[in-house]
């Protein structure tokens, strides 16, 4: 049952691919992500984050079990009706970026927004704010092949945040970003978690993680255990960078 207090319900979810030998990418997992919860992915390469993050993004369905996303089984969706949830409830910062090569950095943030029926006037002013937020504000009119790796993510993540969705989903935002910058995102997500955004947010790296409620751990596709993270909710920007008191034993 979906409540409301739930953003993602995951159960027994069983995510195979079969190209020669099967691969059981998830390998029955149950997970439920409540409303306005900030929680990080940790796992070796091939654990099963990215599949993941793409049945919770309703790009694809799984092969047994059920994922409930704002109170709708992706798995009983059709390719329309996924495609609209996706649009309305999910902002997707992929590992890939995924940016339009045709269009420039305004123009990607903007392209959300297009299937909600926004203005176009009203849709550049809203991307140009986005971009600002992400330190890309000189960089409106650049085209993807003009921007350096960071730049392009900072990009995809503002198109992610763009239609405010209930959802971010981040496949290892942080991966190829400076220092500065990466700390400017991930007070981005704080914002926007404080603001009430459910975050889900893969990452390889502990400083990124510690700034959620809880890590899950995957491996071999399967959930190894979640890591709950004392008063890491809503965590400041300022704070003075102390040691996790939860008891973390790697
Ligand atoms: N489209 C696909 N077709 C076949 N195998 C896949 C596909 N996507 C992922 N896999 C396999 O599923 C497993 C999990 O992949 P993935 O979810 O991308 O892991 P992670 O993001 O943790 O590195 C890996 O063994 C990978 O090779
Ligand atoms: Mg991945």
């Amino acid at each position: 049952m979906a409540s409301s207090g739930t953003a993602v319900s995951l159960s027994n979810v069983r995510k195979t691919y079969r190209i020669g030998e099967p691969v059981h990418a998830l390998d029955g997992v149950s997970l439920e992500v409540p409303r306005g919860s900030y929680t990080a992915i940790m796992g070796p390469s091939g654990s099963g984050k990215s599949t993941l993050m793409n049945l919770v993004g309703c790009l694809d369905t799984p092969t047994e079990g059920t994922v409930v996303v704002g109170g709708q089984d992706v798995g009983t969706l059709g390719d329309r009706e996924r495609t609209r949830l996706r649009g309305t409830e999910v902002g997707f910062v992929f590992q890939t970026f995924n940016l339009m090569p045709r269009l420039n950095a305004v123009e990607n943030v903007a392209l959300p927004q297009l299937f909600q029926g926004v203005g176009r006037a009203e849709r550049l002013e809203r991307a140009r704010d986005l971009l600002e937020r992400v330190g890309l504000g000189d960089r409106t009119d650049h085209m993807p092949n003009e921007l350096s790796g960071g730049q392009r993510q900072r990009v995809a993540l503002a198109r992610a945040l763009v239609n405010d969705p209930a959802i971010v989903l981040a496949d290892e935002p942080s991966g190829n970003l400076d220092t500065d910058t990466e700390a400017d995102i991930l007070d981005l997500f704080d914002e926007f978690h404080a603001g009430g955004t459910t975050m889900l947010v893969v990452t390889h790296e502990r400083h990124v993680a510690e700034r959620a409620d809880r890590i899950v751990h995957l491996l071999d596709g399967r959930i190894e255990r979640i890591e709950e993270l004392n008063g890491a909710s809503g965590s400041q920007p300022g704070t003075p960078a102390g040691q996790e008191p939860g008891g973390s034993d790697e």
